[in-house]
């Protein structure tokens, strides 16, 4: 059954039928569908254009089909276009006459709009819950692990040591900024489309204002074209998840190679690990790969959605119905990681031997070396080079810079003395960097206390 049927004198093919409906999935929504509904409904009552008793049979009516939706004793059939169709059609088949009324001042283009925003509002609430508890798990590891020690890496080399709390706390930086991105999105896009109508308003007096607030927007929108044809919210929601999807990927990433049989620095709990079907010995991050990999398609949604919109006229176009597909799935997948990655590394232990091991053995403290010497007034130009030697030397030798003998420092700089040791110590290259934002326990002490201010705001 068509809500547009009138004109038309042939059936719809049923071809035409499929590829045009978007039931299938923008059934997802009936909760919003309903709820703008009856915002809608009630508005039009308070401005004298329905009647009481058509306002009270319509809302009984459309809390009857969200409750049998519910409990799953309607079900959506194929022979509805979309989902605002099938509400109306199954209202007016339980009420009657009433149920005709409810689309009085309203088009699908503003209901749809409202819809989507709606869902992406909900949504948003969701993934700002699931962000948080990662930012939970994050700040308690750095909380445990302010004196465990590894090296800190630039272009996958050892580079200075720092502690995993530090580490970590380079990833509860960006999801901070995941978490206010999404905030963002959310004050940006709180404006209600009700009442836009088709694309130029109506000649109905609404009370926009009073529907969006019953709807908890801060005010209608502004322009009725901008209303039907405005998807910069899904577009900046993508966005914002594609930037999560990046950061758990990168995370993912270092999660696979420090749970590699090279690294050992982690070792993934079962429950998040599995195992060949060939290879007896093998215990793969499978679960960190498909957060990796599943970045993919949420850039896809990203991209679809902006090629999409580029080329549209003014104001609604039947393209913008591909929003939703890829809008969902972003945000299923995004979710979906959120949830599994907090699970994992939650779950996963940290070998602190082998990671202190080894940010011992890759001269991660040739700097702290050179700057012993500049505190002792050879040029750092000159340090660098003398340190660089002490390495070739080690190398050589295949020892760290802290079992050198002093004769051996001494004999490439008379500068050395026995408190070289004690400098480049893997307890003092770390402990001396206090500065804001540096490993050190003192820095890290404080920028543990105000992450755990900024996640209470
Ligand atoms: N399913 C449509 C969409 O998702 C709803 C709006 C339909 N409006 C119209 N004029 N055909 O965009």
């Amino acid at each position: 059954m068509k809500l547009w049927g009138g004109r038309f004198t042939k059936e719809e093919n049923q071809l035409v039928h499929n590829f045009n409906e978007s039931l299938s999935f923008d059934c997802r929504f009936y909760r919003q569908d309903i709820e703008g509904s009856i915002a809608h409904v009630t508005m039009l009552e308070k401005q004298g254009i329905v009647s009481e008793e058509d306002r009270d049979a319509i809302i009984a009516g459309l809390e009857g089909i969200l409750a049998d939706l519910e409990s799953k004793k309607l079900e959506f059939t194929a022979e509805h276009e979309d989902i605002h169709s099938f509400v109306e059609a199954n209202l007016t088949e339980r009420i009657g006459e009433a149920g005709k009324r409810l689309h009085t001042g309203r088009s699908r283009n503003d209901q749809v709009a409202l819809d989507m925003k709606l869902y992406c509002r909900d949504e948003i609430g969701e993934l700002d819950g699931l962000v948080r508890a990662l930012l939970g798990e994050i700040l308690k590891l750095m909380e445990e692990n302010l004196d465990t020690y590894m090296p800190g890496f630039t272009h996958l080399q050892k580079a200075q040591p720092v502690t995993l709390a530090h580490h970590l706390g380079a990833y509860f930086e960006m999801f901070y900024r995941d978490l206010g991105r999404l905030c963002d999105i959310k004050k940006r896009m709180n404006a209600c489309p009700l009442g836009a109508g088709a694309l130029a308003g109506t000649t109905y007096p609404l009370d926009r204002e009073y529907s969006a607030r019953l709807l908890g927007f801060d005010g209608p929108t502004f322009n009725s074209m901008d209303s039907v044809s405005d998807r910069d919210y899904v577009i900046e929601l993508l966005s914002a998840l594609s930037t999560i999807a990046m950061h758990l990927s990168r995370f993912s990433e270092e999660v696979i190679i420090w749970n590699s049989n090279e690294y050992r620095f982690v070792e993934l709990d079962d429950a998040y690990s599995t195992g060949s079907s060939i290879m007896p010995q093998k215990k793969n991050p499978d679960i960190a790969e498909l957060v990796r990999g599943k970045t993919g398609r949420v850039y896809g949604a990203l991209v679809a959605i902006l090629t999409t919109m580029k080329g549209l006229p003014l104001a609604y176009n039947k393209d913008m119905q591909e929003d939703k597909e890829l809008t969902f799935d972003a945000i299923d997948t995004v979710k979906g990681c959120l949830a599994l990655f907090t699970g994992m590394i939650s779950t996963m232990a940290f070998r602190k031997d082998v990671m202190e091991a080894s940010a011992k053995n890759g001269f991660t403290n040739a700097t702290d070396a050179a700057d012993y010497l500049v505190n002792h007034g050879v040029p750092f130009r000159d340090a660098h080079g003398i340190v660089g030697q002490l390495v070739l030397h080690c190398l050589d030798k295949d020892i760290a810079l802290d079992d050198m003998t002093l004769e051996e420092f001494q004999a490439v700089s008379p500068v050395f003395e026995e408190d070289i040791y004690e400098a480049i110590s893997m307890k003092s290259c770390v402990q001396r960097r206090v500065t804001q934002g540096a490993p050190g326990q003192e820095a890290m002490r404080q920028a543990i206390a105000a992450c755990h201010r900024r996640l209470e705001q």
